[in-house]
């Protein structure tokens, strides 16, 4: 396995290439000339460092984190939660994870939303926290909607949860996006087709954890995330940094 400076170096056949067509937004920013190699310096071996004491007590419940007093987002309950490891399998702890989803209409909070589906008053969709020393994490939320989208004549997305993990280093840095095991939507998305091949697509779909379920509560959703190397976690659509 390449090496530069301690970061395995990534297996750029495993992700998506920049240029796929069928997604439409990639033809424009998608660059034209070959990257050029340059090895890490200290902008990219180090990062920004978070403590616990940036978070607020409901920062990983999405059911209440925006909600009025006494109120709850509409949708299914879950539990979504994983580890967080590099590339050789060991826990990253201590990082931020970030996340942030339509709601349980597939409809975003956002000035630009197109959707005709409603705003859920109770629903911000967006959530943080901070792995533990054993690199896991957890968040409780509402199973969001699928949503349609401008790309082709009747393009929509398949459920889905967006993830941004912080890392040790900018060398780190992913963004990624989490789909639900069993959601015939997946196979039918432009943006997961840029993926070269089902098994790298699987590695973006959380396994449905019926053990790890709480009765009358929620359903558990599984989703571990690689950091670099060959079978680092899909970037969503292109990779950012080394
Ligand atoms: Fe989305």
């Amino acid at each position: 396995m390449t090496k530069t400076n301690g970061y395995a170096a990534r297996d750029r056949s495993w992700h998506p290439p920049a240029l796929t067509p069928l997604y439409k937004t990639s033809v424009t920013r998608s660059p034209r000339f070959a990257p050029i190699g340059a090895a890490t310096s200290l902008s990219e071996e180090t990062g920004p460092v978070f403590g616990h004491d940036i978070l607020g007590a409901k920062d990983n419940d999405l059911i209440t984190n925006f909600a009025a007093p006494g109120e709850m987002a509409i949708g299914p309950r879950i539990v979504v939660q994983g580890h967080v490891r590099d590339e050789f399998g060991r826990p990253v702890p201590h990082t931020l994870v970030e996340v942030w989803q339509a709601n349980a209409g597939g409809r975003y909070r956002h000035k630009k939303e197109g959707y005709l589906a409603p705003l859920d008053p109770n629903f911000g969709g967006c959530g943080r926290c901070i792995t533990d020393e054993n690199g896991f994490y957890e968040f409780l939320t509402v199973k969001p909607g699928p949503y349609p989208w401008p790309n082709g004549p009747d393009d929509w997305r398949p459920a889905h949860i967006h993830v941004s993990v912080f890392g040790h280093s900018f060398a780190q840095r992913l963004i990624t996006q989490m789909y639900f095991e069993g959601d015939p939507m997946i196979w039918q998305c432009p943006i997961v087709g840029t993926i070269p091949t089902r098994e790298a697509i699987e590695t973006l779909v959380a396994k449905l954890d019926r053990p790890g379920s709480i009765p009358m509560n929620s359903l558990c959703y599984q989703f571990d995330i690689t950091l670099r190397g060959r079978r680092q976690t899909m970037f969503e659509n292109r990779m950012e940094g080394m």
